[in-house]
């Protein structure tokens, strides 16, 4: 068996996660994904499995225990860097339950941090969020943007995480990070193997667009048509989830190589493109052929009318940019959609 590098990927049965595994396998990276199944399903790891040819290793595991956290890194030799994305992320939730958020998403992160240092791994991919911008109205956002009070506990997890990784690499010089704030990941992996799992009624735009179209839902309520944006409804800066999942990997050989420039790096994940509501769901119309069932209703409590990135620091230093359309990430997302309903069937 080849001695391939090893790389964990905690939440590595998530959404973001699984296509980061497969963008691994192609880097040629063992993966290790982590993952307690709290809001994903056993079935994705028959998909990853299917698109890597490196190994996968699956240990369901809470990290939230930091003996289990520990045994991972014990168990297995070679590792060169963690991905982390294991947290909740469900923003409105974190409002009625912020001790679940602080306690899952801080816990673990310091649980990984800690194991970093005992079994002296140098590399760090943080997943991080636009969210941690907070209400700005600078717009496009740079990563010297200004950080806002962010309205939720999930997003002040973010603004925490980054900032307990920066002492971290303060005191532990010899640890490196990269922090990534992604803004919106929509689609799917263009195999349809897999794809976004939301477990039950979807928070997040695309697939409850996928889910209406499908006939699991009814109808669509756009949040807002009375924004101040050119037809009313709010921008976002959608990014496809196979473009986001490239770029952790750009961003970890950057660290494994050393190229980094300081000890915790900060980019922006996004296209660079504001898109309105009403533009996804005409992409959705288009590449779909499907007439969507939606209704303009009011805002949703927390919502921004419109944030989207400046994209030139990822371009220029981490040389990294996103390829793929609108057009591809609706695309991807109801191919995804449909094969799930076969395999339901
Ligand atoms: C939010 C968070 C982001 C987090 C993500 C995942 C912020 C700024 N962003 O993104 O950090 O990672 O959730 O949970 O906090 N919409 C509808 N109808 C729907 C659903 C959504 O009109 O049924 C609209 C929303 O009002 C918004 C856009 O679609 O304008 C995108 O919403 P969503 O997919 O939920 O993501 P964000 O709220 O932007």
């Amino acid at each position: 068996m080849a001695n391939r590098s090893r790389i964990i990927v905690t939440g590595g049965m998530g959404f973001i996660g699984s296509h980061t595994a497969v963008e691994l396998s192609i880097a040629d990276y063992d993966v290790i994904l982590v993952d307690d199944l709290s809001n994903s399903d056993i079935s994705v790891l028959e998909g990853i499995k299917k698109l890597c040819k490196t190994e996968v290793y699956f240990e369901n595991i809470d990290l939230k225990n930091r003996l289990a956290c520990f045994s991972i890194f014990e168990k297995y030799d070679n590792i060169k860097g963690v991905i982390h994305f294991a947290a909740h992320k469900a923003v409105g939730e974190s409002v009625g339950n912020p001790m679940k958020y602080y306690d899952n998403n801080i816990n673990v992160l310091l649980n990984i941090l800690y194991a970093l240092v005992n079994f002296d791994i140098q590399n760090l991919i943080f997943s991080s969020s636009c969210t941690v911008y907070g209400e700005t109205k600078d717009l496009p956002v740079t990563e010297q943007t200004e950080m806002k009070e962010t309205a939720s506990p999930y997003g002040k997890t973010k603004q925490m995480g980054e900032a307990i990784i920066n002492d971290f690499t303060v005191a532990y010089p010899t640890h490196n990070a990269i922090s990534l704030r992604y803004f919106n990941p929509i689609g799917a992996h263009p195999s349809a193997v897999i794809g976004e799992l939301p477990l039950g009624k979807p928070e997040n735009l695309m697939p409850y667009i996928t889910q209406t179209a499908i006939g699991l839902r009814e109808c669509l309520s756009v949040f807002g048509g009375d924004y101040n944006t050119p037809d009313g409804t709010a921008i976002r800066d959608y990014i496809h989830v196979v473009d986001l999942a490239q770029a952790h990997v750009v961003a970890l050989n950057r660290l494994i190589h050393n190229l980094n420039g300081k000890s915790h790096e900060r980019f922006n994940l996004g296209t660079g493109k504001g898109i309105s509501v009403l533009d996804v769901i005409k992409s959705f119309e288009r590449t779909s052929g499907v007439s969507l069932n939606y209704e303009i209703t009011k805002r949703r409590k927390g919502d921004m009318e419109a944030i989207y990135a400046d994209t030139e620091l990822s371009r220029s230093v981490l040389k990294w940019e996103a390829k793929l359309s609108l057009d591809d990430m609706t695309r991807t997302a109801w191919q995804w959609e449909q094969e799930l309903r076969k395999k339901k069937e």
